[in-house]
């Protein structure tokens, strides 16, 4: 709009936000700003809908009202900021909108100061609306205005405040670490930052405070906590960020069930801080064999039955893995074609679909009946051909009947409502185990972190049977997803040091990556562990999204740009000179 007149802030000030007002204000006089939602014009009189983050109140330009004042309302447009003064009135019965909570009454304007113009948004702000991610993002401070948005934005605020209630409440401290560090153990790739004084040297940053939060326990702070976020270059998901937020705590002279004991009624609050029914405490508990076994995968989705493995006979059918029956509730037969797109699913992770027919009778009544199946239940065999390239086959197979399962779920869930996101169903997995074969570097490589403890009674054959060891770690899953992970520490130098052997790691190599944990540990550490949960994960399931993008405010796409400030970007000569460095090729 040309030659509008701006009108500054001076010293007004807001009585109330434009979710304040309520029928028993009838009368009084109140100033309230924000931006214009939604203007309707009818000849003489004019409404608005002033929105600010806590509500929309409806604004009235009477007709007799001061002809300058008629104008300005006049000339608004969306997304204008303004402020506005006049007296509440109730509305007649026939005008209240029972949609909004201020819906008994309206302002009746007198004043009006345009604070600021709004050019017209590249989008409109109404939930319905569908927006592509990539427009959103570029504008994430005009999508972050959208209802849902807002929403989920104050239920991540909500969720911290209650998280650090919790934990203050049981007496953990707040206490910050470096985010510029020595690289950290969690396995994915580093962001590095160069030293402009020290030329080719370089800071990391932090994966998670796993190795200050230990040495925090060694110098005494018997219960660390911190929403903290962490750096990992790793490849981008619905549930991966570069830069994310855990929610890291550390205590000293723990078990397991103590840790246990803190995370249950922390998640118990937040579902409650959320508006969701509190699950019961304690939570299941599952081992890590149990779970691969049962539902093929290490955070299992406990919303649909486990898979039922069984004994069979058929036609000289050569497999050295069980028969495997996969059980989806209540949604009858699948049809010709979706059984035959089925078996294309099941031959992709080397299994056999059985379909149901007169010759593998015996073979679906033994499955029905194992599995406890109900009449209207459907039963999907399968069984494994192929060669087996792991080193732990039985695993390999499980985990390809746990895929398909997953496969199956998904592909009737949305058409039989099987999948309840707001059936929050809990799990720890224990005892994973201590280490896994890498194939690429032919050595074992540890399953959590080299930190981990291994079970007592596994101590013994650490190194002469590393893949039989378990550890003392433990996963939170919900849903299907793995909300947080931790494990109970070594602390003793003589046990890392056999940890560090079956790892392959020399000594040296042990004191030059993480030289100065193993030093604080010779200084009287005591007994110790932790977790570390996914905030954004938590927040997201808790608002019921699908990807972590939703309740973060300025999340990178899946390719780990930000659009709207045009990030990664190159740096200027000056800048790489003053760093040391030099670039293998022109950007
Ligand atoms: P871990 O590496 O399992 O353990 O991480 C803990 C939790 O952090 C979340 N998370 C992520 N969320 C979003 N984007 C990512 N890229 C990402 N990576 C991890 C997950 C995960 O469960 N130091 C150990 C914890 C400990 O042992 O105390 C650690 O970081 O929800």
């Amino acid at each position: 709009m040309d030659n509008l007149q701006l009108d500054f802030l001076g010293d007004l000030k807001r009585t109330h936000t434009c979710g304040d007002l309520r029928a028993s204000d009838a009368g009084k006089r109140a100033l309230v700003m924000g931006w214009v939602h939604r203007r309707r014009d009818l000849g003489g009189v004019i409404f608005i809908h002033l929105r600010d983050r806590y509500g929309v109140t409806q604004l009235v330009f009477h007709e007799n009202v001061a002809p300058e004042v008629h104008a300005r309302a006049e000339a608004l447009g969306g997304e204008y900021v303004i402020a506005a003064e006049g007296v509440v009135e109730a509305r007649s019965a026939e005008t209240i909108n029972p949609a909004i909570p201020t819906g008994e009454v309206e302002i009746a304007v007198s004043r009006i100061w345009i604070l600021n113009e709004s050019r017209v948004p590249p989008f409109p702000l109404e939930e319905t609306v569908d927006v592509k991610e990539d427009v959103r993002l570029k504008y994430r401070y005009v999508d972050l205005r959208r209802p849902h948005m807002q929403r989920n934005i104050l239920m991540r605020s909500k969720v911290s405040l209650a998280v650090r209630e919790v934990l203050y409440g049981l007496g953990f401290l707040e206490i910050e670490t470096p985010f510029m560090t020595k690289s950290t153990p969690e396995g994915a790739r580093d962001f590095l930052v160069p030293s402009r004084v020290q030329h080719g040297m370089f800071y990391a940053l932090p994966q998670s405070p796993q190795i200050f939060k230990q040495l925090l326990m060694v110098s005494g702070f018997d219960k660390y906590f911190q929403i903290v976020r962490c750096f990992r270059d790793e490849d981008l998901r619905a549930d991966r960020q570069y830069e994310f937020t855990q929610i890291d705590l550390e205590m000293s002279f723990p078990q397991q069930e103590t840790i246990f004991g803190v995370i249950e009624p922390l998640v118990q609050k937040v579902c409650e801080t959320a508006g969701h029914p509190v699950p019961a405490a304690p939570f299941q508990r599952m081992s890590y064999a149990d779970a691969i076994r049962l539902y093929g995968i290490d955070k299992p989705d406990l919303r649909l039955p486990p898979m039922t493995s069984f004994e069979f006979e058929f036609q000289g059918f050569q497999t050295p893995m069980p028969f495997v029956a996969i059980r989806i509730p209540g949604i009858g037969k699948p049809s010709r074609k979706e059984r035959d797109e089925l078996k294309l699913i099941a031959q992709e992770k080397s299994l056999v679909m059985f379909d149901e027919g007169s010759k593998t009778e015996a073979m679906y009544a033994a499955a029905r009946e194992k599995s406890g199946a109900a009449a209207d239940d459907m039963i999907l065999v399968v069984a494994h051909t192929g060669p087996m390239r792991s080193w732990r086959p039985e695993e390999a197979f499980y985990q390809s009947c746990g895929q398909f399962r997953l496969h199956v779920g998904q592909k009737f869930a949305e058409r039989h409502k099987l999948l309840d996101p707001h059936n929050f169903k809990f799990l720890w997995v224990v005892d994973f185990p201590m280490f896994e074969w890498d194939d690429e570097e032919n050595r074992w490589a540890a399953a959590h972190h080299p930190f981990t403890s291994v079970h007592d009674e596994d101590l013994k054959r650490l190194t002469s049977d590393p893949g039989a060891c378990r550890a003392k770690s433990y996963d939170l899953v919900l849903n299907g997803t793995e909300l947080g992970s931790g494990s109970i520490r070594i602390h003793r130098k003589d046990v890392q040091a056999k940890v560090f052997a079956a790892l392959g790691f020399s000594d040296e190599d042990a004191r030059k990556k993480f030289g100065y944990l193993l030093e604080g540990l010779e200084y009287g550490a005591p007994p110790h562990g932790g977790i570390a949960l996914g905030l954004d994960r938590l927040v997201m399931i808790m608002a019921g999204e699908s990807s972590i993008r939703e309740v973060i405010p300025f999340p990178k796409t899946a390719r780990g740009t930000d659009l709207m400030s045009d990030c990664p970007s190159p740096a200027n000569e000056r800048t790489l000179r003053e760093l040391g460095i030099k670039l293998a090729s022109k950007v």
